[in-house]
């Protein structure tokens, strides 16, 4: 796959300008580039250190990360906690973030159910993670799920076939393909999630490795 034919286009070929993390996170709080800002609470950008040499990418904030205004704070987030922990990995050393930075859901009585962002949404967002990348320059990009993967290198990437690789798109920091640790949480049979689990593990275990480097 060529993939560096697709770097980027999702992830725009304009970004937003800005210094530092904390002038890019100003400017996104004023943020209307999609519809998503109109029943979202908040924006909720990305966290962590501004030296950070791996930078984990999610999908949308959930239900609790738009409450509280911090990304992977709710149950995936957890999961990915303690995920990261098994894989020697510290989440205090990462910047972590998403793909589209406003949750996206659809009521449903008194509760909100995440519904998935298109590519549109997806793309608009990208002006923010394209200026996240640039700042921060990291060592390795670990894309978690399918809309991450999509925000970072467009359509032609696709999970199945490149997940628990390191591609090396041309410009771009290396990014290690991934599930989203939802997608987990979702597996019903418990011997196909606990495959799953250490799939992951292992592949967040090759990112420590890396960012080791
Ligand atoms: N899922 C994501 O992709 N990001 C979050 O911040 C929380 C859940």
């Amino acid at each position: 796959m060529n993939i560096a034919a697709s770097v980027g286009p999702a992830l725009a070929l304009e970004v937003a300008d800005a210094q530092s993390i904390a002038e890019l996170r100003h400017q996104a709080e004023g943020c209307t580039r999609c519809d998503l800002y109109r029943n979202a609470t908040q924006i909720v950008f990305g966290e962590g250190p501004g030296a950070a040499e791996i930078v984990l990418v999610g999908e949308q904030p959930g239900d609790q990360e738009d409450v509280t205004g911090r990304p992977f704070v709710g149950p995936a987030g957890r999961l990915l906690d303690a995920c990261l922990e098994e894989a020697g990995l510290d989440r205090r050393r990462c910047y972590v973030t998403n793909a589209v930075k406003h949750f996206k859901f659809t009521p449903r009585g008194k509760r909100r159910l995440h519904a998935k962002p298109n590519a549109g949404e997806i793309r608009r967002c990208a002006w923010w993670l394209g200026a996240e990348l640039n700042i921060l320059q990291p060592k390795l990009v670990v894309s978690l799920g399918a809309s991450a993967l999509y925000a970072l290198l467009g359509p032609k990437a696709k999970l199945t076939p490149e997940r628990g690789h390191i591609l090396h798109p041309a410009n771009h920091p290396p990014v290690l393909v991934t599930i989203h640790p939802s997608f987990l949480l979702r597996v019903r049979d418990e011997a196909e999630r606990h495959r799953l689990h250490l799939e992951f593990v292992s592949d967040l275990h090759k990112a420590a490795e890396f960012g080791a480097r």
